[in-house]
């Protein structure tokens, strides 16, 4: 027994060593974040049913693809937000504003079609932009948080316990974000020049810049900040044929609002490394969804689209789009309603779903090539977002 023992112990303490040493190891870049619920913040591109509950519903054929049926997206079926959620296994993350039928243990969205970051001065009916824009998104966060940090001090059991993160989990999410292609869309649409949009993106940026340190303090630490796409490129924006466009490129897109937006881009990441910063215990990740987004409409057919610059549901003219009569749009034919904006015969050979957002083709392609990290600065997988590596 004796000569046993003493004989396995020095084996055991090796095992037992290089245990401990790949633990050691694997805190910085082995284990993936268990992050346990996201929030998200931004416009359609990841609104999952905010502006549906407080606007009237994205009618069909949204989310056709998908989830057969109208499901608060503007999209035929999934957003990038949606596959995010799918990569963590985590379920899709139910709106702030829906209501009825949410579930926010696992997160909560607070973005809505048409948010800028910017507080607007119009109203919806005006302008189409949304009321809920990142502050009031934060503010609706930050009650959010207060509440579940009241219900879950109380000891009673009542059922919505069983609907709210745990209180430590806001510290441990993922928080992602979405949002800015709005506050240059909104200017251009006033007639306002490039050169003057583009003197506002220091105080858009710097308003983001805000929100992202409320939530820091709110204990939030592992962000995840999308950039803002070649909106240049798109539909509705095209359509318009606005004063303050400049000549198209070989492409058939604005090049003076493709650079608008790499402008806006090139401040984010300032802004960004001047988080990294002020904000000592945060990770925060820059991925760069323009650069997909432009890839993918450039070079469409060699990554299996077509038609790039058309929409798949809408009506007329250039682009399969008319502004009045978008998708899921009716019109009355004999006293019957018709729908107008039918959808193209295959979603998933094409790029643009109705003139201002994505297929879920396309989202998918897109999340395939950042999840990786290949578009993020730091070049680190999603699921290692949570760690402060640069
Ligand atoms: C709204 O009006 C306020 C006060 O005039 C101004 O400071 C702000 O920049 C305006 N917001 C936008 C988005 O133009
Ligand atoms: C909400 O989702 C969580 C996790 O999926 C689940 O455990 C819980 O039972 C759900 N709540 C209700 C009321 O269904
Ligand atoms: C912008 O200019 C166009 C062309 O001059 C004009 O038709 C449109 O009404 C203007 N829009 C706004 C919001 O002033
Ligand atoms: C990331 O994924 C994309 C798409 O699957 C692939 O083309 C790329 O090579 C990958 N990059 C890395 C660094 O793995």
């Amino acid at each position: 027994m004796e000569v046993r023992r003493r004989r396995n112990f020095p084996i055991t303490s090796v095992i037992v060593f290089s245990l401990l040493n790949q633990v050691v190891n694997a805190g910085i870049n082995k284990y993936p974040c268990d992050f346990p619920a996201i929030f998200n913040f931004g416009d359609s591109n990841s609104d999952t049913g905010g502006l549906s509950a407080a606007f009237g519903q994205a009618g069909p054929p949204h989310g056709e693809s998908f989830f057969h049926g109208p499901a608060g997206r503007y999209c035929d079926g999934r957003l990038v937000i949606d596959f995010i959620a799918e990569s963590f296994g985590l379920p899709y993350i139910s709106a702030f504003l829906d209501a009825l039928g949410s579930n926010f243990t696992h997160g909560a969205n607070f973005a809505t079609a048409g948010s800028t970051i910017r507080p607007q001065n119009t109203t919806l009916a005006q302008s189409g932009f949304s009321p809920f824009s990142l502050n009031v998104q934060w503010y609706q966060f930050n009650d959010f948080h207060r509440r579940v940090r009241t219900f879950l001090t109380q000891k009673d059991d009542r059922v919505f316990k069983k609907l709210m993160p745990k209180l430590k989990d806001f510290s441990r999410s993922l928080y992602t974000f979405d949002i800015g292609q709005n506050d240059l869309t909104a200017g251009l649409f006033l007639n306002l020049t490039v050169d003057e949009v583009r003197a506002s993106v220091p105080d858009i940026v710097d308003q983001f810049k805000t929100v992202i340190k409320d939530i820091y303090d709110q204990g939030g630490r592992s962000f995840w900040i999308h950039n803002t796409g070649p909106f240049g490129c798109l539909p509705y924006v095209l359509d318009r044929q606005l004063v303050s466009a400049g000549p198209t490129d070989e492409f058939g897109c604005v090049g003076s609002f493709n650079d608008l937006a790499q402008f806006f881009n090139h401040r984010l990441k300032l802004t960004v490394d001047q988080l990294r910063e002020d904000l000592p215990k945060a990770s925060i990740t820059y991925v760069d969804i323009y650069s997909v987004k432009y890839e993918l409409i450039t070079r469409a057919t060699r990554h299996g689209f077509e038609h790039p610059l058309m929409c798949c549901c809408g009506h007329g003219g250039k682009y399969n789009f008319n502004l009045h009569l978008g998708c899921g749009g009716k019109v009355k034919i004999k006293g019957k309603d018709v729908l107008v904006g039918k959808a193209c015969e295959d979603p998933t050979v094409r790029i643009n779903w109705d003139g201002v957002h994505y297929t879920q083709a396309a989202n998918k392609w897109m999340f395939d090539q950042i999840v990786n990290g290949s578009f993020s600065d730091p070049p680190i997988p999603i699921r290692f977002a949570c760690y402060k590596q640069y």
